[in-house]
């Protein structure tokens, strides 16, 4: 799936005063990249996640998810095209906390029409994909950070995205949960899917074959490094 940003803008009006989080983008971002987003607090990083993944609609220019152009859909639609194309990790994970990891898990898998069997089960083969089969009936706070976050990837994958946003993935792990993470978002990357990740992670930024650097809303670089990536992944 081919993500194409032409002229995108977001403003915030809701505010105590109006904020231009996002000036002018433009980005294509081909089916099966690895691109890290990186640029200083509040420069928009998030923001452009949100339209990435059609959580938040751009206040001008125009957003394609292949041949789609999001603008144009319904908020449904839209809804639609999010669950169905996207999967989100965010550095707080977002987990529910009153309910176990399989049931996180399957949250997501509501857009589909699978019965709950089949569901129930595609959750445990992710859990297990993340290494956490055993731990497929305890809940958040019953888990570590790391096993957190694999959960949150798990989720992510509920509906087989062709796309990968991450929000600071590894922003809250110590170095062992971190590179086990990482390797785990490489892997899903090495399968075919795109990968988007804002980090500051220097490890991440080494190895990601294309580096966007935002700045004030605006894209102050874009670098492609070819072989970047590690190749034991
Ligand atoms: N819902 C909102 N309403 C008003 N302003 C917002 C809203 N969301 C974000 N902003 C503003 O937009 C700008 C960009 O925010 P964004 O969250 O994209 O930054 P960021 O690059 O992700 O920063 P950080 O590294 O701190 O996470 C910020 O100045 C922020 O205050
Ligand atoms: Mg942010």
């Amino acid at each position: 799936m081919k993500l194409e940003l032409r002229g995108v803008s977001k403003l915030f009006d809701g505010g105590p005063t109006p904020v231009h989080a996002l000036r002018d983008i433009d980005l294509t971002v081909d089916q099966g990249e690895y691109v890290v987003i990186t640029g200083p607090s509040g420069s928009g990083k998030s923001t452009l996640l949100s339209i990435i993944g059609c959580l938040e609609k751009p206040s001008a220019g125009t957003y394609k998810v292949g041949d789609v152009d999001v603008g144009a859909l319904s908020d449904i639609q839209r809804s639609r095209m999010r669950a169905q194309t996207f999967g989100f990790v965010f550095q707080a994970f977002h987990l529910l906390p009153d309910k176990t990891a399989l049931d996180n898990v399957m949250l997501p898998m509501t857009y589909g029409t699978s019965p709950k069997h089949t569901r129930r089960q595609r959750a445990f083969l992710l859990l297990e994909r993340v290494g956490l089969g055993q731990r497929a009936r305890f809940r958040p706070t019953q888990l570590s950070g790391g096993e957190q976050q694999r959960v949150a990837i798990a989720r992510a994958l509920a509906n087989d995205p062709a796309v990968i946003l991450a929000d600071e993935p590894t922003g809250q792990l110590d170095s062992v949960h971190r590179e086990m993470i990482l390797t785990l978002l490489e892997r899903l990357w090495t399968e075919g899917r795109t990968l988007i990740v804002v980090s500051h992670d220097p490890d991440i930024v080494r190895r990601a074959p294309r580096h966007v650097v935002l700045h004030d809303g605006r894209i102050k670089a874009d670098t492609r490094i070819r072989d970047a990536a590690s190749s034991e992944v």
